[in-house]
């Protein structure tokens, strides 16, 4: 076990020292060159006697009451986090919304709605079982989208963000997305264009848009909902059947299987320049689109086609068992109470175990010629 550990420590710190090296070369002319690498930019500035600038901020801004999240209330979705799960990966579950005399099974018992009702972040609730208990918290937008029960795959976190990079989204931008799935990209779009674009977002199937619709307005009080329109139908159906001035768009994301069957309709109503995202999880289709284009001389350049890597590290303090004066100890307790001696204190650090595998490619088209 210790070989073991020793041997993980030593390949970490010899990866760590290499990457940390090229990274310095690489970045050499960058803001973030290091003093490591002997070069003088930031050397000088730490030595000389800056003049500092401090800015003036803007004052802090009126937060409607119903957004300022310190107290949960009937309605909010909450992340129970296990109190006793700290060290390897620690066990959540999503609740919600809260309603007084529901009720949910956890392991360790069965949670009241109303025992988390008027609570604040980070308080410690207590399961039927009094020694089981969570803290609360409010779900970021990465654990909503991942922990809510879905009727489609949902498109990830990794994936949203980069969706909302190729598009070049800012809060006047005006968009459209098919289909609304489970809401969960729709919701990492709004959050872009909130609070003054905003997103046109059309399904076939309209049991995915009222669940959609639900999720959108039950995560963090709905702030996004008034951001977003719904349609059900076919997408190019849809939008046929609509005011082309009201649906004219800095942005297209189309989560599909086949959606080149759509590009008809949506190309002229996309501003030239701008940039439909196609979210496709098989090569085969990324290769049948972009023959459509070619095939059908629609006004679409391909970008570029990406997929996206996110990877995870386990990074996390432990004991050096033979680094400790006697035997009888225990790790998780040490490490939970933060209570490792300091010539015993190693770090795990290397990619985690969870399986990052293939999501999707995503193709950037950009709109070339006026239609
Ligand atoms: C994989 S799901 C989308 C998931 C969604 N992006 C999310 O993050 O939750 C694909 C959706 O596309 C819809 N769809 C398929 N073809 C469509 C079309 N031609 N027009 C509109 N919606 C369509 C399906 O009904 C389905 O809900």
């Amino acid at each position: 076990m210790t070989y073991l550990f020793l041997r993980y420590r030593f390949t970490f710190f010899s990866n760590i020292t290499c990457r940390t090296f090229s990274e310095i070369t690489s970045q050499k002319n960058g803001l973030r060159a290091n003093v490591l690498t002997g070069d003088t930019t930031l050397k000088k500035a730490l030595n000389k006697n800056v003049t500092s600038e401090i800015a003036t901020l803007p004052p802090l801004p009126q937060i409607p009451q119903k957004y300022c999240r310190s107290q949960f209330e009937e309605g909010d979705m909450v992340l129970l986090r296990d109190t006793q799960k700290r060290i390897k990966s620690s066990r959540v579950f999503l609740v919600g919304p809260l309603k007084i005399g529901n009720k949910r099974e956890v392991p360790g018992g069965i949670l009241e709605h109303s025992s988390i009702i008027g609570k604040s972040i980070r308080d410690i609730v207590k399961t039927n079982k009094a020694d089981k208990s969570y803290t609360i918290h409010f779900p970021t937008m990465d654990e909503y989208v991942v922990m809510i029960p879905r009727l489609m795959t949902p498109i990830y976190p990794k994936d949203a963000s980069a969706i909302v990079s190729l598009l070049d989204l800012h809060p006047y931008s005006r968009i459209m997305e098919a289909g609304t799935g489970n809401g969960s990209l729709t919701l990492y779009l709004a959050r872009s264009l909130y609070p003054t674009g905003h997103l046109h977002s059309i399904d076939i199937n309209r049991d995915a848009s009222i669940k959609a619709r639900k999720n959108v307005t039950r995560f963090s009080r709905g702030i996004y909902s008034d951001c977003i329109s719904f349609s059900i139908g076919q997408c190019s159906k849809v939008l046929d059947s609509m005011d082309i001035t009201l649906s004219m768009y800095d942005g297209v994301v189309l989560d599909m299987p086949e959606p080149w069957n759509e590009l008809s309709s949506i190309v002229p109503r996309v501003k030239i320049d701008r940039y439909i995202v196609c979210y496709l999880p098989n090569m085969t289709q990324v290769l049948e689109l972009i023959k459509q284009i070619k095939y059908h001389q629609i006004a679409l350049a391909t970008e570029q086609v990406l997929e996206i890597q996110w990877r995870p590290w386990n990074v996390r303090a432990t004991v050096i068992r033979n680094k400790m004066d006697d035997e009888s100890f225990s790790v998780k307790q040490l490490t939970l109470n933060d209570e490792i001696p300091d010539q015993a204190l190693g770090h795990i650090c290397r990619p985690s175990h969870e399986p990052t595998g293939h999501t999707a490619f995503l193709v950037q088209l950009k709109k070339i010629v006026h239609t």
